[in-house]
């Protein structure tokens, strides 16, 4: 019960890896708010008191400032944030728009940016010596076709998450990423025909695609006392993949 009576804000946390993680929280003791811009899907722990669910719009230019207003209208103080939302726009680079590159952006980095910021500001006030947790992609560092937008928000990220661990350090915050390899989700799902599996796994040193539940673990750690000393850290939970 590593997080029993601290408090984890999950975005993303209706489908895949935000899911896992809000789960993974919760069972060992958090109370968790978890925020995403759908509630589609169904929650074993729906009855659990500690679960808040929260409908909020990352990429939407007042979501950190409505976040941090619940937050501190609801809660003491804020321990945890894993920002695990995302999307991926699919298209080949002579191709996007720039609606296609604004909207990848605003989700997966400026939504990022300003929640951390916000969360930050309530951990800061508090001293609590919090931890921020991005979830970045192994194609952050490895290049992958089609998906310029993405891949550029992924390196953003991770250069993003080195400088907040650096003003954050002096106040005892921490902020790693994790780096997810191929991971079976509602995002990956309809890539995953079975040629491409074949191939994929070829490529992948540990030859398996991940559950969400092994990033959610990895999450859980960087998220925990145990990760006391690590911080502008990129935490790879690809098989190999990367290396
Ligand atoms: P998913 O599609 O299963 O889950 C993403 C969640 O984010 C969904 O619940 C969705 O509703 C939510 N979301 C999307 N836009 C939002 C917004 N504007 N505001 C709030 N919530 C929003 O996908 P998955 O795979 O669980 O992705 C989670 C993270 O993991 C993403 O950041 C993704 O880039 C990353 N990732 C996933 C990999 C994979 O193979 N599935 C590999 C590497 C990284």
């Amino acid at each position: 019960m590593r997080f029993s009576d601290k408090v984890a804000v999950v975005t993303g946390a209706d489908s895949g890896i935000g899911r896992a993680t809000a789960v993974r929280l919760l069972s060992e003791g958090a109370t968790v708010v978890a925020a995403d811009v759908n509630h589609t899907r169904p929650w074993a722990e729906a009855g659990d008191k500690r679960l808040h669910r929260l409908t909020l719009d990352v990429s939407e230019p007042d979501a950190a400032e409505r976040l941090e207003e619940y937050l501190r209208g609801e809660f003491e103080r804020i321990d945890v944030l894993a920002n695990v939302a995302g999307i991926l726009h699919i298209a080949p680079f002579l191709q996007v728009t720039r609606a296609d590159w604004d909207r990848v952006l605003a989700v997966n980095l400026t939504g990022v940016f300003f929640l951390s910021q916000a969360v930050a500001r309530i951990m800061v006030d508090h001293a609590t010596p919090g931890r921020i947790v991005n979830v970045s992609s192994v194609h952050a560092v490895v290049s992958e076709p089609n998906a310029a937008p993405y891949t550029a928000t992924k390196g953003g990220l991770e250069a993003m998450t080195r400088t907040m661990a650096s003003e954050l350090a002096p106040h005892g915050i921490t902020v790693n990423c994790v780096r997810p390899g191929a991971t079976r989700t509602a995002m990956s799902e309809p890539i995953y025909t079975p040629e491409i599996l074949g191939s994929l796994k070829a490529k992948i040193p540990l030859g398996k695609i991940a559950p969400p539940e092994w990033v959610a673990s990895a999450i859980a750690y960087l998220a925990s006392e145990e990760a006391c000393y690590t911080t502008g850290a990129c935490l790879d939970v690809d098989g190999g993949y990367a290396m």
